[in-house]
């Protein structure tokens, strides 16, 4: 069997150029965090964008920017700014990516974005037909390369493609409002195997197939060209081992060996033993329904008013997708209500709301997750949520207690925690309530279920499982039809 080759729009790190120098800085993102562990195992490469922009890259430091990529296994497909804004913060981030968590309203139909996207889409191909060989795997990630399966089998029709989708697939009634629905569900055909988080999206997704391309689905198998395409779902896991084991790490470190974030941590516990934490961390995105969740808290913070003084929420809200106006609006609006709800309640002693619009490396994620009694996750849609099982993972002696919204794809595998709709906020404040006041054997026993779980399906038994069936698939003669 010949190597594996994965390829998505961003890769493992993202590039910097500091005078002169390049630094090489982790991606977030569900995405880049899962696929990783997976890629650092094993014999593959992983194609990509390294997050600058031809323009950027002065024509002294390419064979650098290449030799820095490829210590992280990866090479780079270049992109100029033009491109980047047509099919990255257009098509893909303008169009898709609101049509797909179902918000109509944030979505933009633009000839030229779908332009752009079918070029980019083209060099990605090329990219790896420039590296493939027959006996090659092909794994195709993501939203933003849904044309690229297609483009690939047409020029190796024999060669095994696999793709997987890592956000909502909507149902037919959202999918079929975009003008090039067809070519996108075609681009998607020319794997052998497509997968998706939970099964309503696979759902969907054949749904769609059956209704706009007039396809022969049976079961989750769709036949076209004397081929059969497997659908199935894959619900991605975490590394879990890492989690939990920085989480031992953490606890049994000196005074000395702590970040300095996690000795403020302690002294405000150490201050009010009684006092509790809520946590919550997304990139700053619309459908992670941050805004919404601190207008819940204010809201809580009026029905409970005992709880003033008593509780703390820490917002940590990761840069993203700036160039993109309705992420300008939310930093703004996010901005604002934090500024209002902590003038509205602080005290000399107390501030409400723990604000951070940054990210944060590894050590910090980890002293937030094991200091935090609560983490408090609302998105009003997201593909999986891998934040709600990293903070199960770090709980280690099974304390915590995971506040959730149904609307997460994680909830499936989460249902011991306590399940919310994120728009219900009468609900949302008896939850907190709740878990504030949750005896410890109680989350211990709503934790271990969970760990277990977490712990067996973590993200190599998810990358496995989808191989495995790609594998498979490749094998089954089809001959007959
Ligand atoms: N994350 C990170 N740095 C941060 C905050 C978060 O690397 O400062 C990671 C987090 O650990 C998680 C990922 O970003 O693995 C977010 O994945 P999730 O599935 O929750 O949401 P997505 O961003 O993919 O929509
Ligand atoms: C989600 C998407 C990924 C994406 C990540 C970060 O997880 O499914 O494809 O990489 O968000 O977004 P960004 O636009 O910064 O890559």
């Amino acid at each position: 069997m010949g190597k594996t080759i994965i390829i998505s729009n961003r890769l493992p790190v993202q590039l910097q150029i500091d005078q002169g120098e390049i630094t090489a800085i982790p991606s977030v993102g569900g995405l880049a965090t899962g696929m990783k562990s997976v890629h650092s195992g094993g014999d593959s490469l992983w194609i990509g964008w390294s997050g600058l922009t031809d323009e950027e890259i002065p024509d002294e430091l390419v064979s650098k920017i290449d030799k820095a990529l490829a210590e992280h296994g990866s090479s780079q497909v270049n992109l100029t700014e033009d491109e980047i804004d047509g099919y990255y913060y257009g098509f893909s981030n303008r169009t898709v990516w609101p049509l797909f968590h179902y918000f109509m309203e944030y979505t933009e139909f633009e000839q030229e974005f779908w332009d752009a996207y079918k070029a980019v889409n083209r060099k990605f191909a090329d990219a790896i037909l420039a590296e493939a060989e027959d006996d090659d795997t092909i794994w195709v990630h993501d939203y933003q390369l849904m044309l690229v399966p297609q483009m690939v089998r047409e020029e190796k029709p024999d060669i095994s493609i696999g793709f997987f989708l890592h956000i909502p697939f909507p149902s037919y009634e959202i999918f079929r409002t975009i003008p090039w629905r067809e070519e996108l569900l075609e681009g998607l055909l020319g794997s052998d195997l497509i997968g998706f988080h939970t099964y309503d999206y696979e759902r969907h997704f054949l749904s769609s197939v059956r209704r706009l391309l007039g396809l022969e689905v049976s079961f989750n198998d769709i036949s076209l060209d004397h081929r059969i395409i497997k659908v199935d779902s894959f619900p991605m896991g975490i590394d879990y081992k890492k989690f939990s084991e920085a989480a031992k790490k953490n606890e049994e470190s000196s005074e000395k060996g702590k970040s300095e974030l996690q000795k403020r941590l302690d002294t405000h516990k150490k201050a009010d033993p009684e006092a509790k934490f809520f946590l919550s961390i997304d990139r700053l995105d619309y459908s992670k329904g941050i805004a919404k969740r601190i207008y819940a808290f204010e809201y809580f913070l009026n029905k409970y008013p005992e709880y003033k003084e008593k509780v703390r929420l820490i917002v940590l809200a990761v840069p993203s997708r700036s160039n993109v106006p309705q992420y300008q609006l939310l930093k703004r609006e996010v901005d604002e209500l934090v500024g209002r709800i902590n003038g509205e309640f602080s005290t000399v002693s107390w501030t409400p709301i723990w604000y951070f619009y940054r990210s944060m490396p590894f050590e910090n994620l980890i002293d937030l997750y094991t200091s935090s009694d609560i983490a408090w996750l609302t998105p009003l849609r997201d593909g999986m949520n891998l934040v709600a099982k990293e903070y199960i993972a770090t709980r280690t002696d099974q304390t915590g207690v995971l506040i959730l919204s149904e609307m997460a794809g994680s909830a499936n595998e989460m249902n011991e925690s306590l399940l919310i709709n994120p728009n219900n906020f009468e609900q949302i404040a008896d939850a907190l309530h709740t878990a504030i006041n949750m005896p410890v054997e109680e989350q211990q026993e709503r934790n271990a279920p969970m760990q277990k779980r977490l712990e067996r399906y973590n993200v190599e038994k998810w990358a496995n499982d989808f191989m495995n069936s790609l594998v498979d698939q490749k094998r089954k003669d089809y001959s007959h039809i």
